[in-house]
């Protein structure tokens, strides 16, 4: 029997061993303010890439430091970080893993308490630590501080940013970035009706409201090349009336592929607070529509825990790959039993931990 979870993937000039991924998760960890990666984020990325994942994305990544959830984010704003990421990356290219990372500018929900260690949780104000949050629009999400609207200068100076992290990410050695564009950050908040009320040229029509993203895109793709794969995670929908519906979500995704953009790894939500009808396997429809509406390669991800529900998602055409988030924080080495218990084989087990499978 054939599984397509252990089937190579080709995303321009990378070739990834596998279909089974893991998708960004902030860690909270760095060390100081710097955003800079330490000794967690090179046993954490370096273990789930032991464990047999295809490609792990590195969490959320600020490209300004104003684009950070909180202080103690990662961040791709200077050389520091750029030359701090490159062994991790080596060290998962040593475990055969594509390294990814996610480049992310969390607009209005920014200059947060980081959600661990903190005498504090919720929205940190300038006199306590955190920043100036900025939006499409002078709209809050509830309960966090008001963001000032951005200017069209000010857009180009982020997408400058995006492309300039991009860079950097590049040269640290990464194989692909995916640009976050969903869960209410700065990309998304711009996409969305519910937070984009602009009367320029970015706002208004879906096409306006998804210039910046666009924008962003191109200036990524300038930088990297055309080798190397660009990704984009949406929110498929906004789970609300009057917000970012499956459909309009298809549109933007056949704009982003006249773009060159890879893959769309379709998450939902979090824009503004909704009623999510949370289950196994509860955004995959989205990656389904997208993938056959747009004819574009897809990720699913979203309470995936089962190698046979993961094969299941690839088998039906639902999507490309499969992005397991907590169940690789429960079980690093999620590919290899999955290896185990959908082939019996165990490809993915490093050389040093063989006597333990023999
Ligand atoms: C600890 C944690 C941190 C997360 N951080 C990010 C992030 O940095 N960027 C992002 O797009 N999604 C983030 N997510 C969402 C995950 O990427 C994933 O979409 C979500 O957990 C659903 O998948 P799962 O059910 O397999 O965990 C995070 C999730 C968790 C649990």
């Amino acid at each position: 029997m054939s599984h397509l979870l252990f089937e190579p993937i080709t995303l321009r000039g990378l070739t990834v061993r596998n279909r089974v991924w893991v998708p960004p998760m902030c860690q909270y960890s760095a060390n100081t303010e710097d955003g800079v990666p330490a000794a967690w984020h090179l046993v954490h990325y370096g273990g789930l890439a032991r464990g047999g994942a295809g490609a792990v994305i590195v969490e959320a990544t600020g490209v300004t430091p104003e684009g950070r959830i909180s202080n103690r984010d990662l961040g791709l704003w200077n050389d520091e970080q750029r030359d701090a990421f490159a062994p991790i990356v080596d060290f998962m290219h040593s475990q055969g893993a594509a390294a990814g990372i996610q480049l992310a500018h969390a607009g209005r929900k920014a200059s947060t308490w980081p959600e661990w260690g903190a005498e504090k949780s919720g929205a940190r104000s300038v006199d306590e630590g955190g920043w100036q949050t900025v939006a499409p629009s002078p709209i809050a999400f509830p309960d966090l501080a008001d963001p000032k609207e951005l200017t069209a200068a000010e857009i180009v100076e982020t997408v400058a940013a995006f492309a300039a992290s991009a860079r950097r990410a590049a040269d640290a050695g990464f194989d692909l970035v995916e640009i976050h564009a969903a869960h209410g950050y700065l990309l998304h908040e711009f996409l969305s009706p519910l937070s984009n009320v602009r009367t320029d040229s970015y706002g208004g029509s879906l096409e306006n409201r998804a210039r910046f993203l666009l924008e962003t895109v191109d200036a990524v793709r300038a930088e990297v090349g055309d080798d190397f794969p660009v990704l984009v995670r949406l929110s498929a929908t906004d789970w609300t009336d009057g917000g970012l519906t499956g459909d309009d979500t298809v549109e933007v995704s056949r704009l982003l592929k006249a773009h060159g953009v890879d893959l769309i790894d379709v998450s939902t939500g979090a824009n503004v607070p909704a009623q999510i009808p949370v289950g196994p396997g509860y955004q995959v429809r989205f990656a389904e529509q997208i993938r056959s509406g747009a004819e574009l390669p897809t990720a699913a991800v979203g309470l995936i825990t089962d190698p046979f529900q993961a094969e299941q998602i690839l088998a039906t055409g639902q999507a490309d790959v499969v992005l397991l988030g907590r169940e690789m924080l429960r079980d690093p080495h999620f590919p290899v039993r999955a290896e185990k218990e959908l082939r019996r084989e165990y490809g993915y087990v490093p050389a040093a931990y063989h006597r333990a499978f023999a």
